[in-house]
């Protein structure tokens, strides 16, 4: 067995991109890296997810006298530690934690960059094996440079994101980012421990035959949502369809798959839940700015996802997002105002 050199890793991948800039100074790579690290440590704990029945229940202790911690509890503490003790992060927003982290220490507060994470996303899926993810969010802080981080640092709208990503935890690993230049993904080679560059320039195609939606709240759509999904249903054969139906219930995953095969996601709102369930800050936004830059649409119904200001740390948003032409036909539902 010898090692593919011909193959980037991540690390190189990222000091490669920054040689074109002669102002950059690494610490968005560095960032990457870190993120990177965490969800290395984090993949070696969902592989042995099934085995917490054996070696010890969450919340209790281990056969070896550590405690078990719920597997989105270590996600987050392991993203944390590595951005605290990086060199690129002033701070962290977390789905976990109730307001934002302020690091406030000499290195964080001379880092130019803030990071939101969802650590654990589709955590129901733990229990039966099932595909489930991390996504992050990299904004440049808008206070100064040499003073601790605010929360109005990660109140920014997505539109100025400089870099998001997702790592999925599936029948392989994979780290996926975005910056303005494009999406890549890396997958993880065990062997050597290393998230190795398997797909250049994702490009979401323009259309596909997949729509992703939890048809359990069908009936508490709006009404264009459900004149969509009937359209999708009866689409004749001849203008390929009918339309398959994949609905992961992890996020990553469901957006991972349409991102490559072409399709669209839709999370609406609900007739008892008007802003739907998925967090702007954690979800929406990373998906968006990802889906966008490779070629996509992500919007809330009626607007830009990424043009949204955010208020609060844990807003929640409808979203619907993927494929350009399947965007712009749904958009023709929701826009009819019969169809609200
Ligand atoms: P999380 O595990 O971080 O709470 O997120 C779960 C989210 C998202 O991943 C998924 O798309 C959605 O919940 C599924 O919700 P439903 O079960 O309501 O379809
Ligand atoms: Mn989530
Ligand atoms: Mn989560």
């Amino acid at each position: 067995m010898y090692i593919n050199r011909k193959v980037l890793t991540l690390d190189e991948f990222t000091i490669q991109q920054l040689r074109n800039f002669s102002s950059a100074t690494g610490e968005l790579s560095s960032l990457l890296r870190d993120i990177g690290l965490a969800s290395k440590r984090i993949n070696v704990e969902v592989n042995k997810a099934g085995l917490v029945d054996i070696l010890g229940e969450a919340g209790h202790t281990n056969v070896q006298g550590e405690d078990v911690k719920k597997l989105d509890v270590f996600a987050n503490q392991q993203l944390v530690g590595v951005l605290k003790h990086g060199i690129s992060c002033a701070g962290i927003g977390s789905e976990e934690i109730e307001g934002v982290e302020i690091f406030n220490d000499e290195v964080s507060n001379n880092s130019k960059y803030v990071c939101l994470f969802d650590p654990l996303d589709g955590s129901s899926n733990i229990d039966v094996n099932v595909s489930i993810g991390t996504t992050f969010s990299v904004y440049r802080r808008l206070s100064a440079v040499g003073q601790p981080c605010v929360e109005d640092d990660f109140l920014q709208p997505g539109n100025k994101l400089v870099a998001a990503g997702y790592v999925i935890y599936g029948s392989s690993t994979m780290f996926v980012y975005a910056t303005r230049r494009g999406v890549n993904g890396f997958t993880l080679d065990p062997s050597i421990g290393e998230f190795c560059l398997s797909h250049p320039d994702i490009q979401c195609p323009s259309v596909g035959t997949i729509y992703s939606v939890n048809h359990g709240n069908f009936f508490r759509f709006p009404k264009g949502v459900q004149q969509y999904i009937t359209a999708c249903q009866k689409r004749a054969v001849m203008d390929g369809g009918p339309y398959s139906q994949r609905y992961i219930g992890s996020l990553v995953a469901d957006v991972h798959r349409n991102l490559i095969k072409g399709g669209i996601f839709m999370y609406p709102s609900l007739t008892d839940q008007a802003t739907g369930k998925l967090r702007l800050l954690y979800e929406c936004n990373p998906m968006a700015f990802i889906i966008e830059r490779a070629g996509g649409v992500a919007t809330d119904g009626s607007q830009r996802i990424l043009d949204i200001v955010p208020t609060t740390l844990h807003q929640r948003s409808p979203f619907y997002g993927g494929s350009r032409d399947m965007m712009e036909e749904l958009s023709g539902y929701l826009t009819n105002s019969d169809m609200q």
